[in-house]
């Protein structure tokens, strides 16, 4: 219960002030103190929540669209490249639940072996497999397509998923700068190898996983393997992601007839250990960590380009494009240009060992990335053959590559 406070009390009181204070003016003053100082938390918390809002709508935006429609590919036979981690981790995981038989060519057999026991688990799928691929080995190429083709007589999906970036100039076994060995070369063998399971299994797709940097790409002509100047940075990496656009174009026209389709992508910038062979110093590496953890994708968004190419029912007749963020792009105009895909065409036959798919092109050869007649064209390649040329010697050597 509440006392009151006596007359006489309160003169007890007020006898022990100071003279010259005034209790009423100093309550008021804290009360204003007290109101400022919640006005300020409230904005300040205000200012926190839409910077908050704003940043997760940003990530949001950033992580792109999602792969949505929910059609199953039960027993169709999928190879995914480089997928014991990162993007090529999650399509295999996708591709899992939704029933595919998949093949996972990885090159470290231990690392493979814990994705794919992982996703078995996740996705009580069991038809996933463990197989060793090594894309800077021809030999290696060609050992694991030879045991695909004794396993399986079909193939309804390629994805070409491996990659490495901004590593160091070193070589593959054959002796190419890795990553254009790696990237494009090793990818290009194992394709053409492939091309007659894939033909017998039609309608099928092939996916290729390339970059945006493939803008700051040029294929140098005479300087291939960067033997007189390698760019430590982006310099080979770019130029080999370049080559994965032209190889894509020039193969859709090659197999125009024959309802294979071929399409390539960019899987947004994605937080994964692409940028391992980083050389960069530690501040820096240690730098991109924090804020790929705030803007890249997530592997999960970065695979859904790839998943929308391999499983979109609407996109069975689309070959040729490129995509990101699940939707096609425009190219600029060194991607489009048919007379370097057909001179990159020939010379990765050269560097591989498989014969010549197409007659000699009688064409005048352009230097870099010059745009030809044949350059600004829709990507029909209609100006690669030589004359004479048919679809159906076309056929008939893609399917006796192997
Ligand atoms: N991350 C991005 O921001 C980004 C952006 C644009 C394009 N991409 C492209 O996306 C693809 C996947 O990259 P990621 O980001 O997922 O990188 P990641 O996490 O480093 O995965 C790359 C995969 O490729 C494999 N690989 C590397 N060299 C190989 C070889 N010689 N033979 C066979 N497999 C090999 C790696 O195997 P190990 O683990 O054994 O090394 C790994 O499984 C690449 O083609 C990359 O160029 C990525």
């Amino acid at each position: 219960m509440s006392q009151a406070v006596t007359p006489k009390a309160t003169s007890i009181l007020s006898s022990d002030l100071p003279p010259g204070f005034d209790p009423t003016a100093e309550a008021a003053e804290k009360s204003l103190c007290f109101h400022g100082f919640w006005a300020w938390f409230v904005l300040l918390l205000l200012i926190a929540v839409c910077v908050f809002v704003v940043m997760w709508l940003l990530r949001q935006w950033i992580q792109g669209p999602i792969y949505r429609k929910a059609n199953r590919i039960d027993g169709k036979v999928v190879i995914v490249t480089g997928c014991n981690t990162g993007i090529g981790k999650e399509t295999v995981l996708e591709l899992a639940r939704r029933g595919a038989k998949i093949y996972m060519a990885c090159r470290d057999p231990g690392r493979c072996e814990a994705a794919r026991v992982e996703i078995v688990d996740r996705t009580r799928n069991q038809q996933l497999f463990n197989r060793t691929l090594d894309l800077g080995s021809l030999e290696s190429v060609r050992n694991f397509v030879t045991r695909f083709k004794a396993e399986e007589s079909r193939l309804d999906i390629l994805i070409n998923n491996a990659g490495i970036m901004a590593c160091p100039r070193s070589l593959t076994a054959d002796g190419f700068e890795q990553q254009f060995g790696v990237n494009h070369l090793g990818h290009f063998l194992l394709t053409n190898l492939l091309l007659d399971r894939l033909k017998q299994s039609s309608p099928s797709r092939i996916v290729v996983v390339s970059s945006a940097a493939h803008i700051f790409g040029k294929i140098n002509r005479d300087d291939l393997m960067g033997e007189r100047k390698y760019s430590k940075f982006f310099g080979a990496y770019s130029q080999s992601k370049l080559a994965n656009i032209l190889f894509t174009r020039k193969l859709s026209t090659l197999l125009k007839e024959t309802n294979v389709t071929v399409n390539c992508c960019h899987p947004g910038v994605v937080r994964t250990e692409l940028n391992r062979h980083f050389a960069g110093p530690n501040w820096m590496k240690n730098c991109l960590k924090v804020v790929s953890l705030g803007i890249f994708k997530t592997p999960r968004a970065g695979a859904q380009t790839s998943l929308r190419l391999a499983l979109d029912p609407s996109l069975e007749k689309s070959t040729g494009g490129y995509y990101a963020d699940c939707m096609r792009w425009p190219l600029v105009p060194w991607a489009r240009n048919s007379e370097t895909a057909d001179w990159l065409w020939r010379e990765s036959e050269k560097l591989v060992g498989l014969p010549p798919i197409e007659p000699p092109s009688t064409s005048t050869p352009q230097n870099g990335n010059g745009s030809s007649a044949n350059g600004t064209g829709t990507g029909t390649g209609t100006g690669t053959s030589g004359p004479g040329h048919t679809n159906d010697t076309v056929e008939t050597v893609v399917v006796n590559r192997s």
